[in-house]
């Protein structure tokens, strides 16, 4: 695997997309103002279940999370485990953190900005679980390099889980489908990191368990679009 180099492109240090959208309401600027800088992740440091949450515990991670409702749900479920969000949307922090005040979720840890720039800081094999919700598509060819599922990225998670620990990725965009299917075969493949827990096309269309719909994906799913969910592995 190779490291996760300063200045790579494919290391994704530069943040693309949108980080800002209309103004926050009063009371989401006030979760932002007062919550946000209680469950922030430490801006510096090693990133550890036991330094986030005093001791030792599952630690999961989301990457781009949105408006935060699966990993609020995620959260809800396994009280017993840590989780780290990270997304530089602040209206999607903002909304993450009205799940989490609502959910009385004290198991969650944010970070607003780009994830990998906390993954970098996860100690090695300490992840249980990564998760990657419908990445931005990037879908012109000239901008492939911007994903995430790329192998700069992608070495730093199959890094960051430990051996039996799993990475769930789902898209609606067939784009973006054929590149993480192409690129997630080198992956797979003898001596790769990952198993794509897959035994038949049932596997990736229909939502697993425990894996909630979106807002975004509510509205893939409108627009007529097919949503394809990918399990794999860490081996
Ligand atoms: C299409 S949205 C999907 C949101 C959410 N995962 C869902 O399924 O509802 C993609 C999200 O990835 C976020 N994102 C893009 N680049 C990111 C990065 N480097 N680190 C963390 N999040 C990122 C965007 O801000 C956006 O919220």
């Amino acid at each position: 695997m190779t490291a996760n180099k300063p200045g790579d492109p494919t290391t994704l240090n530069r943040l693309y997309g949108r980080s800002v959208g209309k103004p926050l309401r009063a009371g989401k600027q006030e979760l932002v103002d007062n919550l946000l800088p209680q469950i922030a992740v430490p801006e510096e440091g090693e990133v550890t279940a036991e330094g986030l949450f005093g001791f030792d515990r599952p630690l999961h991670f989301e990457i781009g999370f949105g408006g935060g409702e699966h990993l609020a749900h995620r959260a809800d479920l396994l009280p017993d485990h840590g989780f780290i969000g990270a997304e530089p949307f602040l209206n999607g922090v903002a909304s993450a953190l009205t799940h989490i005040k609502e959910g009385g979720l004290a198991n969650v840890r944010l970070h607003h900005g780009n994830a990998l720039d906390v993954l970098a800081r996860v100690p090695d094999g300490a992840l249980t679980m990564v998760y990657l919700l419908h990445p931005d598509p990037w879908p012109k060819a000239r901008h492939a390099k911007r994903r995430m599922m790329n192998p700069g990225p992608l070495d730093m998670i199959a890094a960051k889980l430990k051996l039996g620990g799993e990475f769930r990725f789902g898209t609606d965009h067939p784009v973006y489908l054929r590149h993480a299917l192409m690129v997630m075969r080198g992956y797979c493949g003898e001596g790769g990191p990952f198993d794509w827990l897959c035994d038949g096309p049932a596997d990736f269309l229909t939502r697993p368990g425990g894996w909630p719909e979106t807002r975004y994906e509510a509205k893939a799913r409108k627009k007529g679009h097919e949503v394809w969910y990918f399990r794999y592995r860490r081996r």
